[in-house]
């Protein structure tokens, strides 16, 4: 039985309770979270996709505000570390170093510095580290890797993936709006996207981004475009400025030569395939969503089985360096290598 420790108990942290729940082999013997309501306040937990408010058994958890206390008084062998971004390296680090596999929220850190310190840790401790880049792993966006990976359907000739709504404003201090907390808007939100593009399609050569800014001039809205030694025209668009009423999208438009894969998690069917010729049909899919299923991954290989590769931890840094160099993009109006 894997023993798991849950690390910040806000809204990621009680979605990954809900996946654990579910994992077969498993089960979350303890929080921590330093909110001394956190029992009441999760009766109320929201977040951008579904909501968190599944029963949490708090009979069954025993509850720490500290996570050294809970390191010392816990045997655990895993932990997820769904605290605020800032906080990802030092816990996952002490983690790692405290002999626990690591599942840890993405993005994996505010700079690439802060990645390469716990990717040197997961190295040196021999742990396990796997940051949450769900999109990987949500159904739709692996089929449609799965399909452009084929060859079925010919090359890539295009692609946009947006993902729009309204600014994060369900955490208790409000450190989502606060870039030196969250890395704002780009890296807390379009990172899933760029991250997506990159396991689509590799590191790109450049990024050209333009940006739109709130009053206090924050980044709000991001559009950028992925070079690459070809003439695929890929684009994804990211925002936190739309209206509540808007609601959440994550979508993408894939054209290939012999067929366009549509996705609007908005739209039912959310999923299609429209063919060169024939009606548009929806292909058949994993089920769950990505958070779910990237947690099973992680437990299958916590547990010391083999799992495909999927997500590595070079390449969730590497989406922070992308990222870095979108923001740079934005703030010069000019084209950004990758080196
Ligand atoms: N994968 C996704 O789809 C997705 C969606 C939303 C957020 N996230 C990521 O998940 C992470 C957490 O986001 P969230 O929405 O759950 O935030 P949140 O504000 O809802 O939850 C964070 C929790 O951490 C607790 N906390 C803060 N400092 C702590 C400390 N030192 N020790 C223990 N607990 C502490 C807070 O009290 C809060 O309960 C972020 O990195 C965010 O970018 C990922």
């Amino acid at each position: 039985m894997l023993k798991v420790g849950i690390v910040g108990f806000g809204f990621m942290g009680q979605t990954h309770y809900k996946c654990w729940k579910k994992v077969e082999g498993a089960e979350v013997v303890a929080i921590c979270d330093v909110n001394p309501n956190i029992e009441e306040d999760t009766k109320r937990a929201v977040g951008n996709i579904g909501d968190g408010q599944e029963e949490v058994d708090f009979s069954t958890l025993q509850v720490y505000a500290d996570f050294d206390k809970m390191l010392a008084e816990e045997k655990l062998d895993a932990v997820s570390i769904t605290l605020p971004t800032y906080l990802h390296p030092d816990n996952a680090i002490k983690a790692l170093s405290a002999g626990l596999n690591v599942m840890c929220e993405k993005p994996m850190a505010l700079t690439v510095e802060d990645c390469k310190g716990m990717i040197a840790e997961a190295k040196s401790s021999g742990k396990m580290l796997q940051i949450g880049h769900c999109v990987r792993f949500w159904p739709e966006y692996a089929k449609a890797k799965e399909i452009i990976d084929s060859g079925e359907y010919g090359k890539v000739i295009a692609g946009t993936f947006q993902r729009l709504g309204a600014a994060p404003t369900w955490s208790i201090d409000n450190w989502f709006l606060d870039e030196q907390r969250s890395g704002g808007m780009a890296l807390d939100l379009h990172i899933h996207d760029t991250d997506y593009v990159q396991y689509l399609f590799g590191m790109p050569k450049a990024v050209c981004s333009v940006g739109g800014k709130g009053p206090g001039g924050g980044l709000m809205h991001i559009s950028t475009q992925y070079l690459y030694d070809n003439d695929t025209a890929i684009t994804a668009e990211g925002g936190w400025g739309m209206m509540p009423a808007f609601g959440f999208e994550m979508s993408f438009n894939i054209v290939l030569e012999k067929a366009t894969l549509v996705y609007d998690l908005t739209r039912d069917p959310a999923f299609r395939l429209c063919p060169v010729e024939g009606e548009a049909f929806t292909p058949d899919m994993a089920e769950g969503d990505g958070w779910f299923l990237q947690i099973a991954h992680f437990a299958k290989a916590a547990s010391g089985k083999k799992v495909e590769e999927i997500t590595t931890l070079e390449q969730s840094m590497n989406s922070v360096k992308i990222i870095e160099a979108e923001k740079e993009s934005v703030n010069t109006g000019q084209k950004v290598s990758i080196g």
